[in-house]
């Protein structure tokens, strides 16, 4: 078999998030987070579940770094839950750090690098109360926050994100309402990016200064966006949803400025007053286009789009049904090489971590207890596949975390959809590796990935 070999030194890893596994909702002082409030509001979450047990990672986190152990990989990303550290909006509650000092401890033990996310969606439901992302004084409490995580573990933890990102907070939070806090206000959306932005950039002084050895940077979605057609009213409609999807993230942090053409966009479609940025006060870009140590990119498909009759982009899905995973995105690894090699050429990042790639499918074990999850097998080989090509193309990726670790709360679809390598038994908390589990044991082991395709 062909095999495609990584970089001596590659960051392997798998991703999970706060508030998808850790449960213990009432433990340590937590206190009530949007999402706790979201998925108590009937209707919100698919299955009507909340995430209040989920994987019981607050519980079993010692037994989930013995299966990090076992995988063999060398960097854990996980999430911290501020509601932990400042349930009250105010006050630092040092059992909220204990947790993850003591995670931190046991995965070195292990010797595995933390790769710590400070926010993955979990805002403190009492900043929501006083405005939310809304507000600037809320990018304020993320950088006293900031503070009271890197004081604490800024001595042990080589890799920080900021934000998770950030278009999903902004839009899917607070224009399509179908995130926490569920709002449907695109002029409020415009501004939350632009907090969120401008929190990463002052949060990443403070971690440089508590954290001086450790790299620092952002998690981005980004996808590839392709025209329905040839099409001009198409092309034009697929330029105006990468403005704002991928643009109105990277030019900010790369350039020091918010993309025109996307700017004008949205002034046209009366989400901001007049021509400016009303939110924008002097300092902010500055602060935000700060250098990055690295970007985190998050890679699961592409969009199709096609203009609508006012020209604007629409969803235009092309993909065959067995192309599909059970999120309905369309498995296409090319885009994840054609994203890496245009990042690379149009905003020349340091470095780049693929920070979540992975798949929902819903295999679980057959009669022997077996997880045959061959779909996600083929999905992880063919995009690490694209991701080892665009290294040898120049792309300067120095690692990759496959989302996700176990199955786990997928937010507004409850437990519906299963993104593990390990199966989680939500009644018994067993966990179970899938046929992928052992798949990407060996590709860790290998530093390679081979193409599924025998050589003659
Ligand atoms: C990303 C999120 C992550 C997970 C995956 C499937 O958008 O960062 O928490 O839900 O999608």
């Amino acid at each position: 078999m062909a095999k495609h070999i990584f970089p001596e030194g590659f960051l392997w890893g798998t991703a999970t998030s706060s508030h998808q596994i850790e449960g213990g909702f009432s433990e340590g002082g937590r206190g009530e987070s949007i999402w706790d409030r979201l998925a108590a509001t009937p209707g919100r979450i698919a299955d009507g579940s909340d995430a209040s047990v989920a994987c019981d990672h607050y519980h079993r986190w010692r037994e989930d770094v013995g299966l990090l152990k076992w995988l063999g990989v060398g960097a854990y990303r996980f999430s911290i839950a501020w509601p932990r550290i400042v349930p009250d909006g105010r006050t630092v509650n040092d059992e909220g750090l204990d947790f993850y000092d003591a995670l931190v401890d046991a995965l070195l033990e292990a010797g595995i690098r933390p790769f710590v996310t400070l926010y993955h969606w979990d805002l403190p439901q009492i900043l929501q109360d006083r405005g939310g992302w809304g507000a600037r004084e809320t990018a304020e409490a993320f950088v006293e926050y900031t503070a009271a995580v890197t004081r604490r573990l800024g001595d042990r933890v080589p890799y920080w994100a900021t934000h998770n990102e950030p278009w999903c907070i902004a839009t899917l939070g607070h224009e399509d309402g179908e995130h926490a806090p569920g709002h449907r206000n695109p002029a409020e959306a415009l501004r939350v990016a632009h907090h969120l932005l401008l929190s990463h950039g002052w949060a990443a002084a403070v971690v440089r200064e508590n954290s001086p050895d450790a790299e620092v940077g952002i998690v981005l979605n980004l996808v590839p966006v392709w025209p329905a057609s040839q099409e001009e009213a198409d092309r034009e409609a697929a330029r105006r949803f990468d403005g704002f999807f991928n643009r109105w993230y990277l030019d900010p942090l790369f350039r020091g400025r918010y993309p025109e053409d996307a700017v004008a966009d949205r002034v046209r479609r009366g989400h901001l007053e007049g021509s400016d940025l009303p939110f924008l006060e002097r300092g902010d870009l500055e602060a935000i286009a700060a250098p990055l140590d690295f970007l985190g990119v998050n890679y699961y498909s592409r969009v199709v789009v096609k203009a609508d009759e006012a020209g604007e982009p629409v969803g235009h899905p092309v993909a065959p049904e067995e192309e599909l995973t059970d999120m309905r995105w369309e498995v296409f690894p090319q885009g994840l090489y054609d994203l890496l090699i245009r990042l690379k050429r149009e905003y020349g990042p340091t470095r780049m971590y693929i920070t979540e790639n992975g798949a929902a499918y819903a295999d679980g074990p057959d009669a022997e207890g077996r997880i045959a999850d061959v779909r996600r097998i083929e999905y992880l080989r063919a995009h690490l596949t694209m991701a080892q090509r665009a290294i040898d193309d120049g792309v300067p990726l120095r690692g990759y975390f496959a989302w996700s670790l176990l199955d786990n709360f997928e937010w507004a679809h409850g437990y519906s959809k299963r993104f593990g390598l390990y199966w989680v038994d939500y009644e018994t908390q067993q966990r179970i590796p899938k046929d992928s589990a052992f798949w990407y044991r060996d590709v860790v082991a290998a530093n390679a990935v081979d193409t599924g395709l025998q050589m003659p």
